[in-house]
């Protein structure tokens, strides 16, 4: 086996469409700051489903797509930072909801970073272990974390899924990949804490919402990410020019801009969905370019750059040929 490649990509949205004026009428905001400041016109929140049943309902799609049974699934990768439970892992559940009792499964914790952080891992451990295929999933119910009185946060992100099949190929098609973590910035993004305290009879059984210093992680973000594709493009001897489309996380379309920007490449090539959608953190890769194959942008031989970045901090770049 030389590679593996993408064979299928989907995503499952939760129904409950929340726009900004719906959330003007919980928090003191407004539909003009969110959409200036961050692109962001509505978001989908979970009701009853849990991260899981989303992941699900993106793994039985991808299933859809293709001839053979979850029984021939050898892996499955779920990335998210709101799991149903510690354990058992959103991909054992999603395991169990498919039927894919010869896959192993677990999940992969590096925020929104977290769909191309596991997108490599499964890669590897497809070579490593000679898997014939695998599903990757970036799925999140983020809304359990927020803090709907917490207006710079909670009017950022949305819930969602989206996943790829992944199998073995005679051909190259991931051409470079860099993933890099910046453990001493971890303080920027944090959620989900869970404290000790000083008597261990007084351990609250509770986590922190979600705290973001926003202003650092832009400017994190604005001079990373094109750093990063700069150099994984030439790892993989290819101009930037040869990539066809950016798929950047969809944390902010002015963070997308600023990229393209950076990078001295046309913004054509860097889709934007946020504003449907807000931060999917670990599903937004994938929702996009979920969408991105379906409208028929992204075809087959098509190179493109996927690119996370977010808590931990983490960023995450493959170029892949399509
Ligand atoms: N509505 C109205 N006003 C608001 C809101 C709101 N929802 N939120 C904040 N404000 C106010 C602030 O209080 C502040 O008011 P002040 O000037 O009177 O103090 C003003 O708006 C400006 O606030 P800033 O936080 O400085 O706004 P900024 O322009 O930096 O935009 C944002 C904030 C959108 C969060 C931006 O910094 C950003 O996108 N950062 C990057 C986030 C990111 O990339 N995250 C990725 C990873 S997330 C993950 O890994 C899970």
């Amino acid at each position: 086996m030389k590679d593996v490649e993408i064979t299928a990509v989907s995503k499952a949205l939760p129904s409950k469409v929340v726009t900004n004026n719906d959330l003007s009428q919980i928090m003191d905001t407004s539909d003009e700051w969110i959409k200036k400041r961050t692109g962001i016109s509505q978001r989908h929140f979970a009701e009853k489903e849990n991260t899981s049943d989303l992941a699900s309902r993106t793994a039985q799609k991808l299933l859809d797509q293709v001839s053979w049974k979850s029984e021939d699934l050898d892996l499955i990768v779920v990335a998210t930072m709101s799991p149903d439970s510690l354990t058992p892992a959103v991909a054992c559940r999603v395991q169990a909801q498919i039927g894919a009792k010869n896959a192993v499964a677990f999940d992969l914790s590096a925020a929104c970073s977290g769909f191309s952080y596991a997108l490599e891992v499964a890669r590897s451990m497809m070579i490593a272990s000679n898997f014939n295929k695998a599903m990757v999933i970036g799925a999140e119910v983020i809304s359990k974390l927020l803090d709907f009185r917490d207006r710079s946060t909670a009017v950022l992100f949305g819930d969602g899924s989206g996943g790829v099949l992944l199998e073995r190929s005679t051909e190259s098609h991931f051409l470079a990949s860099k993933l890099q973590t910046f453990g001493e910035l971890g303080n920027r993004i944090v959620a989900g804490e869970m404290k000790v305290a000083d008597d261990f009879q007084k351990n609250a059984h509770k986590f922190s919402s979600f705290e973001m210093d926003g202003r650092e992680v832009y400017h994190f973000a604005t001079h990373e990410v094109p750093a990063t594709i700069l150099e994984t493009s030439k790892e993989a001897g290819i101009e930037l020019a040869d990539i066809d489309y950016f798929i950047l996380h969809q944390a902010n379309s002015r963070i997308v801009k600023q990229v393209a920007k950076k990078l001295k490449q046309p913004e054509a090539k860097f889709p934007i969905n946020i504003s449907q959608y807000g931060n999917t953190a670990a599903a937004s890769e994938a929702i996009l370019l979920s969408e991105c194959v379906e409208d028929g942008l992204i075809k087959k031989g098509n190179i493109v750059a996927l690119c996370g970045f977010g808590g931990g901090l983490t960023t995450a770049v493959e170029i892949i040929r399509f």
